[in-house]
């Protein structure tokens, strides 16, 4: 193995996105890349474009506990991994009051039991590897809980606990928990409202192949945390000193999201 490609990594959320960019942006770094998603047509696109890579795909839900429970034996079959990365997510900008019970259970299945499930799954194999890594893929929404995502904002900020805690647990180990938070990203988890209101709100939007740089260069380097985009880390030390001041400016976005939160007609 070249020193170069150094990681073998299982990368969920793979077929689309910023994991499909990811996929791609760790062609010349990753020895073996399992790729995971539910839409096995999709994830084999994605492994077509990656070249000198063992690619191996799992096509699979990660809501389905019984699929994340055979990952494990999968991944140790084709030689294990060194680095898993929770990717995989979905959203739903919803008036709270109008989120229904199945689309908040999956919420909080996709985004948030399942990273801790297929992380415990995979650590002993993780903490046999002489260097190891768990990256969680976090968000804005994880430092800032923002207005018509409670539910999103609540799987974001407890992945974040999630990494915080079981990285200080695992502190005297070979492997690290670390997460990668992403601002507004131009894919398909942002619905067309989403989309207009970020418009308006001037919020801007990233390429995904310019978070999957990005992320690249954070799988190389130490740091335990890394928010993309400087306006969203500046307001993010700002809501951990003084979550008021930033209570107040989405006070004054309320206008807007309402707007926005009354276009979407059914219940989600
Ligand atoms: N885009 C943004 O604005 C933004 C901002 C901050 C953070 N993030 C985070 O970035 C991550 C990637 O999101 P994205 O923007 O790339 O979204 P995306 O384009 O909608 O892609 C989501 C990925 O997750 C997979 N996925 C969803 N449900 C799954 C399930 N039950 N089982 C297995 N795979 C599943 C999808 O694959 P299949 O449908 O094929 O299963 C797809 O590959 C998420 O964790 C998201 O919260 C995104």
């Amino acid at each position: 193995m070249s020193a170069d490609r150094k990681y073998r990594v299982l990368l969920t959320g793979a077929s689309r996105g910023i994991g499909k960019a990811i996929a791609v942006a760790l062609s010349d770094k990753a020895e073996r890349i399992f790729l995971l998603g539910r839409d096995k047509k999709a994830l084999d696109e994605v492994a077509s474009l990656i070249s000198g890579v063992d690619v191996i795909v799992l096509a699979g839900d990660v809501a389905d506990v019984k699929f994340c429970a055979e990952v494990e034996s999968l991944v140790a079959a084709r030689g294990g991994i060194n680095v898993l990365i929770n990717n995989a997510g979905i959203s739903d900008f919803c008036a709270f009051e109008r989120q229904s019970q199945e689309t908040i259970e999956k919420l909080l299945q996709v985004n948030l039991l399942a990273p801790i499930q297929l992380s415990q799954q995979l650590l002993p194999r993780l903490l046999r590897e002489p260097s190891a890594q768990i990256i969680n893929i976090g968000s804005t929404f994880s430092y800032i809980a923002y207005p018509g995502f409670a539910t999103y904002s609540a799987t974001k900020f407890g992945l974040r606990g999630f990494t915080e805690a079981l990285g200080r647990e695992l502190a005297d180990t070979s492997v690290r928990v670390r997460l990668f938070s992403p601002r507004a990203t131009k894919t398909d988890i942002n619905s067309p409202e989403v989309t207009r209101l970020n418009q308006q709100l001037g919020t801007f939007e990233d390429d995904p192949a310019e978070v999957a740089r990005q992320f690249v260069f954070f799988l190389t380097q130490r740091q335990t945390e890394y928010r993309v985009g400087f306006p969203e880390k500046l307001f993010a030390k700002i809501n951990q000193i003084f979550p008021g001041v930033v209570s107040k400016s989405l006070h004054k976005q309320l206008p807007l999201i309402r707007q926005a939160l009354a276009s979407i007609s059914t219940k989600s």
